[in-house]
């Protein structure tokens, strides 16, 4: 028995005309699949790679390593305030332009132009090539053509997004109706930050799977509740408040029953201490309006945290006390890929939130790490191949949706470029 009312159709499955049968996981072991995603959905599609408060003045830049796009990006902020995307390479003979000591690993900080460490090429903030030394020694050589090669790059609500497909529609248009119920949200109030990032050794998507989904939550993560709660939420199970499909889109809307809890003695005593924990403070700060509209499509009063999956690889989870975090996956190899993780928070006005915060980090650190390395122990025998067809529950709407969605972005991109080439 539902204790969350359930679509007409009996489940949210059938209701956004999913198939309900067995489904394969080839699409998360075949290394030619996951060639084929590179073509048709990191090329192809919106990615966030950070928020503009990485880029607080003209001339702040960082690089963001994408190896599923094949290419590394400078993302800079010029003297006009405007923000700029380049691939990271240089146009005289293609050395990185941007990079510390070690060229692949990504950099920040703030310049007045880049310069180019093999022969001292220079580029300012707009990507114009100004500098080339011994220009004499080149034949008809001219600067103007010379440019850093750019990537478009649009913004909203603070998050920064490149596409490497110049006919792809604008961004406003694909984040679609989830970005517009969040439109005004203050994302901008939320600027303490604290980073995590794993190399994880599963497909991109498996680990999406364990986010769009809290199913395996009273399970897995048994030990982090004490252990009359852990026995408790065992035998009721998770259910969703609600789950929604948009487009490529979807979202997972949750109730979040521990901020604050029910019963305090149901959580751990430093979690009493701080009135913090994995759904973060228990006392919301101010932040003026909040755009009510798109978040809790139930409107339901134990609501705690919507989860929302922007396709391909970017989630963002905004918790009802007034913090958000990030998840971004990025694949550099069909069965490895680098997570990261953001929690921001309105920055502490005293020691005690600060403490606050930094429990609610560590908490869900611990969460994290069980998922993460559970997804390495299904990698492994997924690749064995021994079992190819696993059945889905109604929970595990969202990742049926991104796994389907996925596989239709390469069958599409496949039938274009098999028509193109008739
Ligand atoms: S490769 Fe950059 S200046 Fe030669
Ligand atoms: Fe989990």
């Amino acid at each position: 028995m539902a204790h969350f009312p359930k679509p007409a159709e009996g489940s949210w499955t059938e209701h956004f005309k999913i198939d309900t049968s067995p489904t394969s996981y080839e699409d998360s072991i075949s290394p030619e699949h996951y060639e084929a995603e590179r073509e048709a959905i990191f090329k192809k599609t919106w990615l966030n790679i950070g928020r503009v408060e990485q880029l607080p003045k003209g001339g702040s830049y960082f690089t963001k390593e994408l190896s599923a796009a094949k290419t590394s990006v400078i993302v800079v902020r010029g003297k006009d305030n405007e923000i700029r995307s380049f691939h990271n390479i240089c146009r005289h003979r293609g050395n990185k332009l941007v990079w510390n000591d070690f060229p692949r690993e990504e950099v920040s900080g703030s310049c007045r132009q880049f310069t180019c460490k093999y022969h001292g090429w220079r580029y300012d903030l707009d990507g114009e090539l100004t500098f080339v030394q011994q220009e004499g020694e080149f034949f008809d050589l001219d600067k103007q053509n010379f440019g850093l090669a750019p990537i478009r790059t649009e913004v909203w609500e603070g998050f920064v997004f490149i596409n490497f497909d110049n006919d792809a529609a604008p961004l406003k248009e694909y984040l679609g109706a989830y970005a517009k119920g969040l439109d005004t949200y203050p994302f901008g109030k939320m600027t303490e930050v604290y980073k995590y990032r794993a190399e994880i050794g599963a497909n991109w998507k498996l680990f999406i799977d364990a986010f769009m989904e809290f199913y395996h939550a009273p399970i897995l993560h048994q030990k982090q509740a004490v252990d009359d709660e852990s026995r408790k939420l065992r035998e009721v199970g998770y259910e969703a408040l609600s789950y929604g499909v948009d487009g490529p889109h979807a979202l997972v809307s949750s109730w979040g029953g521990m901020a604050p809890p029910k019963d305090e003695s149901m959580v751990k005593p430093i979690e009493r201490l701080l009135r913090s924990g994995l759904f973060g403070l228990w006392d919301a700060p101010d932040v003026g309006p909040i755009p009510e509209a798109g978040l809790n499509p139930t409107r339901h009063k134990a609501w705690g945290e919507d989860s929302f999956l922007f396709f391909p690889n970017f989630m963002l989870l905004v918790w009802k006390p007034n913090w958000y975090l990030t998840y971004h996956y990025w694949p550099t190899s069909y069965n490895t890929h680098t997570f990261e993780c953001s929690l921001y928070f309105v920055p502490p006005t005293n020691a005690y939130e600060r403490l606050q915060h930094e429990l609610a980090a560590v908490t869900f650190k611990e969460y994290a790490l069980q998922d993460a390395n559970t997804l390495e122990a299904t990698q492994t025998m997924l690749e064995s191949r021994a079992v190819t067809e696993f059945p889905l529950n109604d929970q595990e709407v969202a990742l049926r949706h991104l796994h389907t969605t996925a596989r239709a972005y390469v069958a599409d991109h496949k039938a274009e470029k098999d028509q193109a080439s008739a």
